[in-house]
């Protein structure tokens, strides 16, 4: 999947959009899109597939039960998709894949909103054919921003804070949960982790937390009190995923080489509720 801006620019280009203007997607740029879903790859090797849905020429009844309760306002195109769910880390893998195809689109001046709640999953799902090994996480919108969002898009914004994210020496550690990182605490990685940083998460919860040791990086989550319990779908493993994307892209751009492998560490005084997912290994 070709980037035609760097990658930080794009990352720090993305906010959730909620208002989006009636017009069209130009064509050329639909194209664009449509070509990276087909090329999707994603670190645990799930089988995703993902989907765009175009609802302008829909009937009012069929186009309003697609309806997103009001929050998303003017899109008329989504990206939706499907998981098998036989896959340990399919939540990841999802989110993984449509954050690549959400930057991808971002470089086009393209705004989405990552929806896993608030969305008529029943009629997406029927949109694509969900298969019953599958699952449908979210979908996104997208479209041109409109230039002034909607009274429920700041209302949004305010309530999740989405416009601050957690300090580093909440969300970065070296050698152990009880040493944190500031940002000038590791000069190779200053990079991805702040871009991890910037990465979208349910509720701007950012379960997202990282213990370096020596060539490694450990990825755990840490999950929010009382959450995620309405829906059936693991939001903040999808959290997971998404900031994986945004290291790795990152990581790769600047010219650092590892990979993905699943091993738990020996670690470290584990703080309340993490659990451990997945380790970059540099190489
Ligand atoms: C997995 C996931 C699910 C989300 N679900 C919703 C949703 O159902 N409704 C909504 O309005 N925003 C949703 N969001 C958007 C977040 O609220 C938003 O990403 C966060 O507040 C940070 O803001 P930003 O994306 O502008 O950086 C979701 C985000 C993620 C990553």
């Amino acid at each position: 999947m070709e980037l035609f801006k760097l990658i930080t620019e794009i990352i720090k280009q993305r906010k959730s959009c909620r208002t989006f203007e009636p017009k069209p997607i130009e064509k050329e740029i639909l194209e664009k899109i449509t070509d990276s879903l087909a090329n999707i790859t994603v670190p645990f090797g799930s089988k995703v597939r993902f989907q765009l849905i175009d609802i302008s020429n829909l009937p009012d009844e069929e186009s309003k039960k697609l309806g997103t309760y009001r929050i998303i306002k003017g899109a008329k195109t989504f990206i939706t998709g499907a998981v098998v769910s036989d896959s340990a880390k399919c939540w990841e893998d999802f989110g993984y894949g449509l954050e690549k195809i959400i930057l991808f689109a971002t470089q086009f001046e393209i705004g989405t909103c990552w929806l896993g709640g608030t969305f008529n999953r029943a009629s997406f799902s029927k949109k694509i054919n969900l298969q019953p090994n599958e699952i449908l996480p979210a979908i996104t919108p997208i479209g041109y921003p409109a230039q002034k969002s909607s009274l429920t898009d700041s209302a949004i914004r305010k309530m999740a804070g989405s416009d601050k994210r957690k300090l580093w020496n909440e969300l970065f550690f070296k050698e152990s949960f009880n040493n944190p990182l500031n940002e000038a605490g590791d000069e190779t990685y200053y990079q991805p982790l702040s871009m991890l940083r910037l990465a979208p998460s349910a509720s701007n919860r950012q379960p997202w937390r990282i213990v370096k040791q020596n060539n490694k990086l450990h990825f755990y989550l840490q999950r929010t009190t009382g959450y995620n319990k309405l829906v059936s779908v693991d939001l903040q493993r999808i959290d997971m995923g998404i900031a994986m994307c945004h290291f790795e892209l990152t990581a790769k751009h600047i010219g650092l080489k590892g990979d993905w492998i699943t091993e738990t560490p020996s670690v470290i005084n584990l703080l309340p509720r993490t659990e451990y997912i997945v380790s970059w290994v540099e190489k």
